[in-house]
């Protein structure tokens, strides 16, 4: 397997977007993940995540990074996380173009490093859909298991019918 190039992983900044956009705006991207929002949606979106939980109340902490190539600084994706009750729900999405180099493993790896700074975060959540083979891959390789949908704690990404996977954060 070729070594994966060094990637660079900064805080979501608004300036960000139009590069992010360029990586991610795609049917492909989206295909198990809502469908293809407008661009203006994806802005939107983008603002919301930059603006942090709607309320303090429910003690959510998001963290989002976008994702870089070192060498030429190109945005090839993002990272995020809705830290809340102990647990975090993780989340990523790649340029389609640079799918299968490894690039999703290599961030995967460093957001369990940031994840495991937040003591009270014991466990790892992400859910995708069904069909969403190449997340669940990912997923499975970095030991995730399947989680079953009955009993499952507080999960806001969760929509009936999505698979759940959880590791320890350890
Ligand atoms: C889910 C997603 C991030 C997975 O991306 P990916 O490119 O398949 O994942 P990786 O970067 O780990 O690449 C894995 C593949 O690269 C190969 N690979 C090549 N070089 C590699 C390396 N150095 N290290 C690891 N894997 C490598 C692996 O063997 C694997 O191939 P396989 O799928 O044939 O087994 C991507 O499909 C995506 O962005 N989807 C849209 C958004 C989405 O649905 N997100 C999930 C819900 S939030």
């Amino acid at each position: 397997m070729p070594m994966a190039a060094k990637l660079l992983y900064t805080p979501l900044e608004e300036r960000d977007i139009d590069e992010l956009a360029y990586a991610l705006h795609s049917e492909a991207v989206y295909q198990y993940i809502g469908g293809m929002p407008s661009r203006a949606d994806f802005d939107q979106w983008l603002h919301h995540s930059l603006a942090g939980p709607p309320s303090k109340a429910t003690g959510e902490r998001w963290i989002s990074f976008t994702v870089r190539l070192t060498e030429s600084r190109e945005v090839i994706g993002r990272l995020e996380a809705n830290i809340h009750n102990h647990l975090a729900e993780i989340a990523f999405l790649y340029n389609p173009r640079l799918w299968g180099r490894g690039y999703a493993s290599q961030g995967l790896l460093w957001l369990h490093g940031q994840l495991r700074e937040y003591k009270d975060v014991r466990s790892l959540w992400a859910t995708t859909h069904p069909e969403n083979q190449r997340s669940a891959s990912l997923l499975l390789r970095h030991g995730y298991v399947p989680a079953a949908t009955q009993g499952l704690p507080v999960l806001y990404s969760y929509e009936g019918g999505d698979h759940v996977f959880t590791r320890s954060v350890a």
